[in-house]
């Protein structure tokens, strides 16, 4: 048996309602909080490997709407819904949505994390280096009005990324959820109303 109760609780409950992942739960908390996906919104999903974000968004989003996921790595999840880029996300091209008929989402949102090294200034570069490209995609295409939702391990540039988030933002929280672990260095950019 584990002795980890946190991983117990939150795999255990992620397995029973038939997630991949118990990251869901994180997204659920954000979703709960502050309402940022709608029925029949596109929804881009970065970092969506194994795809409990996703096919929680899907249930959200209903049959007019859509997921666009993006990983290095396979998914787990199969709708009819969602559409699944493997590809890194600096490699990621205007064509790789335009071909399935997608200009702009209703919003973006980034689970995605570098491969720790357990050297916190270095994962904490990493991780914001990936939020960077997140924002960079946001730039190109978030509707107007659109919102974000992007994972960043915290450290010394977060208050300059945050500010970085406020030029194309109207609202730009930050918040740490329930479902992380304790002692993670995890948190949630919360960025709503692009300008
Ligand atoms: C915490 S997992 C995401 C879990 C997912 N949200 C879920 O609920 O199933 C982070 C993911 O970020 C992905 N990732 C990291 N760097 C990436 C990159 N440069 N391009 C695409 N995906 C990346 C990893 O492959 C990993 O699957």
């Amino acid at each position: 048996m584990s002795k980890n109760p946190w991983f117990d609780k939150w795999a255990r409950l992620a397995k029973e309602k038939g997630y991949p992942a118990r990251s869901v739960f994180k997204l659920k908390e954000i979703q709960e909080k502050f309402r940022i996906i709608k029925p029949g919104f596109k929804v881009l999903d970065l970092g969506a490997s194994p795809g409990s974000w996703s096919q929680y968004i899907c249930e959200i989003i209903g049959k007019d709407g859509r997921v666009v996921g993006v990983d290095l790595e396979p998914v787990k999840f199969h709708s009819k819904l969602f559409t699944f880029i493997q590809k890194d996300v600096f490699e990621l091209a205007p064509e790789d949505f335009q071909s399935l008929g997608i200009d702009k989402f209703d919003v973006i949102v980034s689970d995605m994390a570098p491969k720790t090294t357990g050297i916190e200034i270095t994962d904490h570069l990493r991780s914001v280096e990936l939020v960077r490209r997140a924002l960079l995609l946001a730039e190109h295409f978030l509707k107007q009005g659109g919102s974000m939702v992007a994972k960043v391990f915290d450290g010394p540039e977060l208050p300059k990324l945050k500010k970085e988030f406020e030029k194309i933002f109207k609202d730009v929280k930050i918040f740490r959820t329930q479902a992380t672990r304790k002692g993670s260095k995890e948190l949630f950019l919360i960025a709503q109303n692009r300008k």
